[in-house]
């Protein structure tokens, strides 16, 4: 019915535009004729009386001139007549004749001023428009002999085209009017009339009413479509916040719960043997992790990763499975070992000197050894027969995440055709040029073709992963779908911007803001006005650690009212400190600390603190709460987890942040302080901003960054990647048995 409402006022509006331009063009076609008519007939009234007029023309015979004036304006449509003189004087004029009109204006038209031979005089016309209404005034010349004796006004009445017009615009205006009625009429009748039979057959194919073979199996897929379209409506209907409840059904709905398996590097608890000889759970500090378990807690399943800890193998089973979160033990992991080799290849060395500098613009240059390739390819391979291991079904769910496994989606396609394999690019892709270094360049966006989906965080590395394969592969662009065709196979390329859960089940156990801030200033033994900023990174050298810190001098160079009372502290968590270049991002920051600490310490007062060490969660979000800016300054960044954590931190709606224009986040928290920070000076600025923020403006910042961060949360990026899988899965679904059917039909003729 809203359908058919939309046509019709579709088909309203179209006609009424219609019928506008047809009242226009009818409208000055009629006027033109009706002037046209006018003249001729002032043209004719002058001519006829021609004769009597040049007899009247002499002073001494204007009596008559007066009568044959009256006499010409008998004609019904002349409202007035003048006869004037050569001179342009008025020689006479009937009683009507308008005071407005005079001689000498109209006789420059009649009596051109470049040229005065009485040959060259000529007739006039034009509406002119009085108070009581627009007339029309003809001038037309009276020649003798040659001789021009001066000219005839002739003033004619248009009310009456007037009146004829705006019939025309009724009676037309009628006809369309009952047009579009009775168009929309017939059409409502003949779409409902086809409408019903349509649905009529339909409804009898899908109750059986057809019994011929060929068609059971196209009636078993509409019958699939039809559930699932209806499933999507009363998702869409559902809209409100993406919660861990609502992504389990999105998963129940449109997938029917199957089983989600996750390949990712790294794993969600980590078990470590303790100096003490205990085993403690170690959370890393990961953004991948902050972002994939919630999702693996809200839908179970199991997360393949690299069991990396000292006490992993003894607290697994002897598949190297074991239930987590511990006490809720929702989901499984299963851990695969990797032997000293292999961890240095394929992750110190492919994965973290090789494609991590490639992919982030951070100038640290990317180094890619035969060998480390080997280990790669080999790990990948190992990954991809773990998920064989783990899946239940021939078309089971892979999420792969990360650089780490650029060569898995090809490989578990390879075994399990039929699987939704969506990969996920946590970090962002270079340019085409740039992506051309790397010698294994066309190995690697082979095997992510294997994936049904590619996510990455924003368009922009979307747009540049599509252009890499256009320069170095042959496929096929479907840029109507963003898909990326291979032989036959097509795969989406989509933008899927990651973040956290909502709230933040961490949280819960972190005490309010007033009790962090207390802690944490006693922890630092800071006074308690001091203003305290913070930073939250792995020591890697895209987070832009040491131009943080340089900026921090340069805000106590430049605001010398800062010197003694603000104070920056760093947590910095160790990370792949095997790599050289890490471990030269150690001594350099270390470096570059002190000699802050040097120039504006003072007594007790150091404006740096490094706190260098693997912090929980808890603790992370007790800095949080405490500090009263958050600086994340990467130097380029996928999307960068902790600008959200930050603000999911403060319930409080305080705390100003400050962010790298580089980062993925900067594109959707945008009442942060964006900053470029390799400008000291303006980083500088926005930290002295920060600092000196109104309380009111602080909330307005936060609130709306809160907002958009809760709404825009990781189930709901989950539940985008979940949906746009189901409808693949429909669809090849849908193909796949045409194809068997057709296959069937073709055999058996
Ligand atoms: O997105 C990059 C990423 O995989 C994130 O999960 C995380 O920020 C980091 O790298 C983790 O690094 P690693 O697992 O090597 O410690």
């Amino acid at each position: 019915m809203r359908r058919a409402i939309r046509f019709v006022l579709a088909l309203v509006v179209g006609l009424a535009l219609v019928t506008w331009v047809v009242l226009v063009v009818v409208q000055q076609t009629t006027r033109a004729w009706f002037e046209k008519d006018v003249n001729l007939r002032a043209q004719l009234a002058v001519s006829g009386a021609r004769r009597a007029l040049i007899s009247h023309w002499q002073e001494e015979q204007r009596a008559g001139l007066q009568e044959l004036l009256d006499e010409i304006t008998h004609d019904e449509r002349i409202m007035a007549a003048a006869a004037c003189g050569a001179d342009l004087t008025l020689l006479s004029r009937t009683r009507e004749f308008p005071e407005q009109i005079s001689c000498l204006e109209l006789g420059m038209h009649v009596r051109p001023e470049t040229d005065t031979s009485d040959a060259a005089w000529t007739s006039w016309t034009s509406e002119k428009s009085l108070p009581g209404g627009n007339v029309h005034v003809s001038a037309i010349p009276v020649i003798d002999r040659n001789q021009a004796l001066g000219f005839m006004i002739l003033v004619h009445d248009l009310g009456f085209v007037e009146r004829r017009e705006a019939k025309t615009r009724l009676f037309l205006l009628l006809a369309f009017g009952f047009l579009a009625l009775a168009a929309s009429a017939v059409t409502v009748v003949a779409a409902r009339v086809s409408w019903r039979s349509w649905s009529n057959d339909l409804r009898r194919l899908l109750r059986g009413g057809s019994q011929r073979p060929e068609f059971q199996p196209l009636l078993r897929d509409v019958r699939e479509l039809v559930e699932r379209i209806v499933a999507e409506k009363d998702g869409d209907r559902e809209g409100g916040a993406w919660t861990p409840q609502r992504l389990k059904q999105t998963l129940n709905r449109y997938l029917r719960g199957e089983k989600v398996v996750v390949v990712a590097n790294r794993e969600p608890y980590i078990h470590e043997r303790s100096k003490n000889g205990e085993i403690r759970i170690v959370h890393p500090a990961s953004g991948l992790v902050t972002a994939i378990e919630p999702i693996m807690r809200a839908c179970s399943g199991v997360w393949i990763a690299h069991g990396s800890g000292s006490a992993d193998r003894e607290t697994a089973d002897r598949h190297g499975r074991i239930r987590v979160p511990p006490g809720e033990e929702s989901y499984l992991i299963r851990r695969v070992w990797l032997s000293p080799e292999e961890e240095k290849g394929y992750y110190f060395g492919f994965a973290n000197e090789g494609l991590w500098p490639l992919c982030h613009v951070a100038h640290t240059r990317p180094i890619f050894r035969s060998d480390d390739w080997k280990h790669y390819r080999a790990v990948n391979q190992k990954f991809a027969d773990a998920v064989c291991d783990e899946v239940d079904s021939k078309d089971p769910i892979v999420l792969v995440q990360d650089y780490h496994f650029a060569l898995a989606p090809r490989l578990i396609r390879e075994r399990l055709p039929r699987a939704t394999v969506i990969m996920f690019w946590h970090i962002p892709w270079p340019n085409s040029e740039r992506y051309g270094i790397c010698p294994w360049r066309n190995e690697l966006l082979e095997g992510m073709l294997g994936a049904s989906i590619l996510g990455f965080h924003t368009q922009y590395h979307c747009n540049n992963f599509v252009e890499s394969i256009d320069r170095y592969l042959e496929a096929r662009i479907d840029r109507e779908q963003n898909a990326v065709v291979q032989r036959g196979r097509s795969t989406l390329v989509r933008p899927y911007p990651i973040s956290l859960e909502w709230p933040i089940r961490w949280l819960k156990k972190v005490p309010s803001v007033d009790e962090c801030r207390t802690s944490v200033f006693r922890e630092l033994n800071l006074p308690q006005d001091a203003l305290l900023g913070v930073g939250v990174d792995r020591l890697d050298y895209t987070k832009g650690v040491e131009e943080r810190l340089l900026a921090v001098e340069r805000l106590l160079e430049r605001f010398p009212s800062f010197r003694k009372r603000f104070t920056f502290v760093q947590l910095a968590a160790p990370s792949r400190t095997v790599i050289d270049r890490y471990r030269q991002l150690n001594e350099s920051i270390e470096q570059v600390a002190a000699r802050i600490n040097e120039r504006f310490g003072h007594g007790e007062y150091r404006p740096v603190v490094m706190l260098r060490a693997h912090h929980e969660p808890p603790t992370v979000f007790r800095y949080y709460r405490a500090a009263d800016l958050c600086y994340v300054s990467s130097l380029h960044d996928g999307m960068n987890l902790v600008a959200k954590e930050f603000v999911a931190a403060r319930e409080d709606e305080r705390g100003v942040l400050v962010l790298s224009q580089f980062t993925g986040a900067a594109r959707e928290l945008t009442e942060a302080l964006i900053v470029n920070p390799y400008d000291l000076d303006e980083a500088s600025s926005a930290l002295a901003t920060a600092l000196r923020m109104s309380t009111e403006e602080q909330h307005e910042r936060m609130r709306s960054m809160r907002s958009f961060v809760s709404e825009f949360n990781v189930y709901r990026w989950a539940g985008r990647m979940l949906v746009d899988a189901a409808r693949l899965r429909s669809r090849d679904r849908l193909t796949g048995r045409l194809a068997d059917h057709i296959t069937a039909v073709v055999g058996a003729s």
